[in-house]
């Protein structure tokens, strides 16, 4: 049986000999040759060493292993430093032979850039966060309860069919679909004035989700930026003012803006915002001919937004005095913004992952 001093000493002899053939090695084969010989899992000599320590007492394991750690840990950053060096060796050698050219120029890295649409998200955002907007976001994944009845869209509602939904498979306890993914953002009105006590001032920008065919302006996921004020005396003034100068702020003081009426029924009064359409200059047909303009369907106008004062009854859902408080809420579509902005006429490039289209942005 070996003593742990013999062990000991071997392990002395095996460090000074192991440095010494690491000096002498001269190339990339010899270095992982010494590697194997000596620091080998299975049957390197270090190795070998502590599965023959398996005989001797605690104690001197406890002594001898320490040791054999020690050796281990010194030859492995041996062995990085020698690696090193040859590898700075290597390079001299090629580039005094001239099989390496440093004068090259270096290979300049693929670099990858923001997506239209989040570079269009995050400019729409900052134009409210200029007007002291907070940015928040919410879950995709919804429940019936924030998508529809917290803005007064009860089940059996007509308005529920203006949403096209895209339902999970999950079912409350009474058997009914309860989830789903969000089909705009406004589940965060009621979800915002849960959780804060006016005065609250918020933007939400987020992917919403509808089953729906896809146009030209329309596609069946696409992002929303919902937006929503809450405090004493705020009117229907304060809204069409925040949104001229949101449009101004987008899209320059010489666009024209349009407030129409809409119903929705989460807002009393509600209103749709349209801009004039870029492809035909809001004349409603193409440039010198009487054909109708297809982007804006010969209307002159492109919808951007809904809007409106928030509804008495989803105040109080949401456990805001109606009584104390107003306030108005409105959802910007994003890829529409896009569209007007860089004059693109077909929503589907956004998402068809051509990257000539993407490169342009
Ligand atoms: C809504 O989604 C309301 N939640 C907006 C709202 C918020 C009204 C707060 C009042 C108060 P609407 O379905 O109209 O409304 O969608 C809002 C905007 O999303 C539209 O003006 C349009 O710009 C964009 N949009 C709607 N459907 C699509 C679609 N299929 N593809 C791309 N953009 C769309």
């Amino acid at each position: 049986m070996t003593t742990a001093p013999e062990i000991l000493g071997t392990l002395h002899t095996l460090k000074t000999i192991a440095i010494v053939e690491l000096d002498a090695v001269e190339d990339a084969a010899g270095l992982e040759a010494w590697r194997i010989a000596y620091l080998g899992r299975k049957d390197g000599r270090i190795t070998m060493i502590m599965k023959g320590m398996s005989a001797l007492d605690p104690e001197a394991k406890r002594t001898v292993g320490a040791m054999a750690n020690d050796v281990k840990t010194l030859l492995e950053s041996q062995l990085e430093v020698r690696t090193e060096e040859m590898k700075s060796v290597e390079l001299n050698r090629a580039s005094i032979e001239g099989r390496l050219d440093v004068t090259l120029p270096g290979r300049r890295p693929a670099l990858g850039r923001l997506h239209p649409i989040t570079q269009t998200v995050r400019e729409i955002t900052k134009a409210f966060a200029s007007m002291g907007f907070q940015v928040v976001e919410g879950p995709e994944v919804e429940t019936d309860h924030y998508n529809f009845e917290m803005l007064n869209i009860p089940k059996g509602h007509p308005a529920r069919d203006m949403f096209d939904t895209i339902w999970l498979d999950h079912t409350n306890a009474e058997g009914e679909q309860d989830m789903l993914l969000r089909t705009h953002t406004s589940p965060m009105q009621a979800r915002v004035m849960e959780m804060t006590k006016p005065p609250v001032r918020v933007v939400v920008p987020g992917r919403v989700y509808r089953y729906e065919a896809t146009d030209a302006t329309h596609e069946w996921h696409f992002a929303q930026v919902e937006g929503l004020a809450v405090d004493q005396g705020i009117t229907f003034a304060n809204l069409k003012g925040t949104l001229y100068e949101f449009a101004r702020l987008i899209f320059g003081p010489e666009r024209k803006v349009r407030f129409r009426c809409d119903f929705f029924p989460f807002v009393e009064p509600g209103v749709d915002m349209s801009i004039d359409c870029f492809n035909c200059d809001g004349a409603g047909n193409v440039k010198g001919s009487d054909d109708g303009c297809r982007i804006c369907r010969g209307s002159g106008w492109i919808e951007i937004m809904g809007a409106g004062m928030v509804h008495p009854r989803v105040l109080e859902m949401a456990n805001v005095d109606p009584t104390v408080y107003t306030g108005f809420a409105f959802g910007v579509g994003v890829e529409r913004i896009a569209m007007l902005k860089h004059g693109i006429d077909d929503i589907r490039y956004f998402y068809g992952n051509d990257a000539r289209f993407l490169r342009q942005f």
